[in-house]
């Protein structure tokens, strides 16, 4: 008989790599998909510990399997993974002792011996006895991993991990550890399997993917350009980036690699050379304008993405105005921004000036004001534009499809089910506020 596994991912993309990644780990020893947590023989919670509120919703959704477990006399795996689980492993096993496994980003290629030893303690003492498995191994987990599993056209594809940045909000370079590239040959290969089962679309991933270089100081754009001269793959995204990462032979990439999509997730948190100092951000706000001018005069179609953080500590109405004034100058497209948020252990968390809950909600709100106002404005002038959408969900209705424009608007398309999965041509006829629909015009680049 099979086991389910059932996955919830928070977070970040990288999650949503390392999920697929487990449930692959996990299917020699029988388990498929499952449902939900009550029809599952085992669930792993893949936590991120970014923003407090993402840590938080960990602990309630904990309650809740809980109560499913005793349902189930106790006949149901609970595994907590990701970055919460790395930092906050010891406290989940005390706060929640019905918790079995607890393992990091960088242990999960040891999942099955984890379970094993579970299961044996279950058997053993009647109420489990958790496995805890947070170190940074030596031996790469990469080279321990079976081969990805394609799931439709579009695929993740971890080149990079980790971070030394150290910018003062931020607890990825402690949750994920310091930068590690992937060996190059090592991703040419992934990238060359998930094409033969018919991926069309690679989005690279990486804490700090352009600070990917391979084992011989060849630099992230030379990837690129490798990969691109794979048959069969159509178009190549990564995220996300750091401006100082950002080479002259990366801005060149996006001018003359046609699959790279002109769209750029390059998050600059702040638009005050103060608050960026404060972060620790290694650049100023000019030296961001230049990189958009030069990606622009590279690729002038591309269109930017960035994070946001406002409330930083120490920010004032004048810091918070250079914000407004960045974004105003160098206009983006669906972007994110928070509250900032204090996270242990971080040098921010500790500075004098924390900013008042009330104040940080009135900007984040204007802000979020004018990005959505840039969003829209971007989606309107597409109106009658002819764009290349890989079809990869379905749609709302019987017959319908969604799929991701070039600049990952979502574009819904009517009466196209025999479509699904492939890359095919539209005219934009209707925005609507969260999605553009799109008519066929082409169909002859659709792969078989
Ligand atoms: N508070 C608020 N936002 C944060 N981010 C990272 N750490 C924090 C924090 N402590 C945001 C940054 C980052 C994105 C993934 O999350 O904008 O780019
Ligand atoms: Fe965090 Fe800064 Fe590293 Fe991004 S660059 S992961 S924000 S420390």
């Amino acid at each position: 008989m099979t086991k389910k596994l059932f996955v919830k991912t928070y977070g970040c993309q990288m999650n949503v790599y390392d999920s697929a990644r487990m449930a692959d780990v996990l299917a020699p020893l029988g388990y498929g998909p499952g449902d939900s947590p009550e029809d599952a023989d085992m669930v792993i919670l893949n936590t991120c510990h970014i923003r407090e509120k993402a840590s938080e919703k960990v602990f309630s959704e904990l309650g809740r399997l809980r109560q499913i477990k005793t349902e189930k006399d106790g006949g149901l795996i609970i595994a907590v993974a990701g970055c919460v689980a790395q930092a906050e492993g010891e406290e989940i096993l005390r706060r929640a002792p019905f918790v079995d496994i607890v393992l990091g980003p960088q242990t999960y290629h040891r999942l099955p011996e984890m379970v094993a030893q579970a299961s044996r303690a279950a058997l053993a003492n009647g109420n489990g006895g958790a496995v805890l498995d947070t170190e940074f191994p030596i031996e790469p987990k990469f080279d321990h991993l079976p081969e990805p599993r394609a799931d439709g056209p579009a695929a993740f594809l971890s080149v990079q991990e980790g971070c030394d940045k150290f910018c003062t909000f931020c607890v990825v370079p402690y949750t994920r550890g310091g930068e590690y590239s992937r060996p190059s040959q090592a991703i040419l290969d992934e990238a060359k399997k998930l094409v033969d089962q018919g991926v069309v679309e690679i989005t690279l991933l990486g804490q700090n993917v352009n600070a990917w270089h391979g084992d011989d100081g060849k630099s992230f754009g030379w990837l690129i350009r490798q990969l691109a001269k794979l048959d069969g793959l159509e178009r190549i995204r990564f995220t996300t980036s750091h401006p100082r990462d950002m080479d002259d032979d990366l801005i060149d990439a996006h001018g003359e690699v046609k699959k790279l999509m002109p769209f750029l997730h390059l998050p600059v948190q702040a638009g005050s050379n103060r608050m960026l100092e404060a972060m620790n951000r290694r650049h100023d706000r000019d030296f961001y304008f230049g990189l958009v001018d030069k990606l622009r005069a590279a690729r002038p179609d591309l269109a930017l993405s960035s994070d946001f953080i406002v409330g930083f500590p120490g920010e004032t109405d004048a810091d918070f105005a250079d914000t407004l004034d960045l974004v105003r100058r160098v206009g983006f497209v669906n972007t994110y921004s928070f509250k900032y948020s204090a996270r242990p252990g971080t040098p921010a968390a500790i500075m004098p000036n924390q900013v008042d809950e009330a104040v940080k909600e009135a900007r984040l709100a204007q802000l979020m004001d004018l990005l959505q106002e840039q969003t829209n404005h971007f989606n309107q002038n597409c109106l009658g534009m002819e764009m290349a959408v890989v079809l990869d969900r379905q749609g709302k209705y019987p017959g319908q499809l969604i799929g991701r424009s070039p600049y990952m608007q979502p574009v819904h398309v009517d009466n196209v089910a025999h479509l699904a999965g492939h890359l095919v041509n539209v005219r934009i006829s209707e925005i609507h506020p969260r999605s553009l629909k799109g008519e066929i015009i082409e169909a002859e680049r659709m792969r078989a």
